[in-house]
């Protein structure tokens, strides 16, 4: 496990977007673990200008988001749907049809988040996860609770989730109260995973995945025993954490 500081947001996204620039040349048709919320705003804008300049390609690239509101429109511009044009898809090279998002509005949304997790399968497995975290510690969806859930699933979102997410809606009673999210055991099974974490309300989720015990209390604590995780913090971030 890796952790680097960094003195600003901007700095984690760039330093962010230069590791998935680094797999994506490695491997041109790597299987991308994608994110949303504020915290990879910065490495999608620096990923984009890459494009722009020419250094990156993703016409070969695979891309599976971790979560999505149950009940949301696709085209509502707080699905993370629309998030994902907004910030990247629309401005980059990759193939429609390459790219994955769980469906929050399947009829059946066990069978569909199965689909999900046989189709990360059958793409050969994410290469690269990118993950942000909640101020509860979730990564994905995963919301603090008493054990890990393995694969993709529908979660109940916590109240401090809601009240977090908030900020994107209209009012607090707009916010979906469920979403699909990938589980523990398929964020785990990624080759390689990056935890981007910026500013002081992630601090004590910061510490508590990297100097508490692991426990699904805490659902980013699990990273720990990932072979190659990488967080990326800016000082805000780490500011609680007693060993730098
Ligand atoms: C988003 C996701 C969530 C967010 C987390 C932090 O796809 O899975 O775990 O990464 O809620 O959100 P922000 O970055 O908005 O603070």
């Amino acid at each position: 496990m890796q952790t680097h500081i960094f003195s600003t947001a901007a700095q984690v996204g760039q330093a962010t977007a230069m590791l998935i620039a680094a797999q994506l040349l490695r491997k041109p048709d790597s299987v991308l673990g994608l994110a949303t919320g504020s915290s990879p705003i910065p490495t999608y804008e620096t990923l984009v200008g890459m494009y722009r300049t020419g250094l990156l390609d993703f016409s070969k690239a695979t891309s599976f988001n971790l979560d999505e509101y149950v009940g949301i429109d696709p085209h509502h511009p707080c699905s993370y749907h629309a998030f994902m044009q907004e910030h990247l898809f629309s401005h980059i090279n990759i193939k429609p049809e390459n790219v994955h998002i769980p469906d929050g509005n399947a009829e059946d949304l066990t069978a569909a988040a199965k689909k999900y997790d046989a189709s990360i399968l059958a793409s050969g497995g994410i290469d690269l996860q990118l993950l942000g975290i909640g101020r509860n510690g979730h990564i994905g969806f995963n919301e603090p609770g008493d054990h890990f859930v393995y694969g993709c699933h529908k979660v109940s979102l916590s109240e401090s989730t809601i009240e977090a997410n908030k900020r994107f809606f209209d009012s607090v009673d707009a916010v979906p109260r469920h979403a699909v999210s990938l589980g523990i055991g398929s964020i785990m099974q990624a080759r390689q995973v990056l935890l981007i974490a910026t500013g002081e309300d992630k601090a004590e989720a910061v510490r508590r995945a990297l100097e508490e015990d692991v426990s699904p209390q805490w659902q980013a604590s699990i990273l720990r025993t990932h072979p190659d995780v990488v967080f990326l913090l800016d000082e805000a971030a780490a500011s609680q954490l007693k060993h730098r």
